[in-house]
């Protein structure tokens, strides 16, 4: 190495940008926030389809609620650990909404509309079961709004 101090300096300038990235990645939003977008869109299109009697409708959107993509590996492994203790409760809340929406497609399926409109109430209580537990302090957590309740 010719000169030991510029390599030192290369390495810290190095080390800066990466605290940097790491820094600004800290306060974008979760790939889960994006999974959470498209399950409302979802949500509403059911409502539309209840509304209007197309059970077709409603049975090809409920498995985008039932079978929603998960978010990337690191982000899963940042959630994991936040998450800790809590971690079967939070996925007992999720298996609760996959079963729901299952409900949902199956109902529509037989073009039972009545079974449709109560499975999507259940379908609406799954996600708020876990937004009441979870989402402040997650929110709170990742984007470093008001204090994380534990
Ligand atoms: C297992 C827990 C869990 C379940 C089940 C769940 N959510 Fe969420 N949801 C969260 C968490 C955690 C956040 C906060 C994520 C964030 O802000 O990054 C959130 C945030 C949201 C948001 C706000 C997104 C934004 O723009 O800030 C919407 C909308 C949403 N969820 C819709 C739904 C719908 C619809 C369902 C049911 C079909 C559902 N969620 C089921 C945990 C859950």
């Amino acid at each position: 190495m010719k000169n030991p101090r510029t390599a030192v300096f290369k390495l810290l300038a190095a080390s800066c940008l990466l605290f940097a990235a790491i820094g600004a990645r800290g306060a974008e939003p979760l790939a889960l926030q994006k999974v959470m977008k498209d399950l409302e869109r979802h949500m509403q299109t059911i409502t539309d389809g209840i509304a209007r009697g197309d059970w077709d409708l409603v049975e090809k959107t409920a498995p985008m609620i039932a079978d929603h993509p998960k978010p990337p590996f690191a982000e899963k492994r940042r959630i994991l650990s936040f998450v800790g203790t809590r971690l079967g409760k939070f996925k007992a809340y999720d298996g609760e909404t996959h079963k729901q929406a299952q409900a949902v497609g199956k109902a529509a399926k037989a073009k039972d509309g009545p079974g449709v409109t109560l499975a999507f109430q259940h379908l609406q209580a799954s996600c708020n079961n876990c937004h009441s537990e979870f989402r402040e302090p997650f929110v709170a957590h990742f984007y470093g709004k008001k204090a994380a309740v534990h």
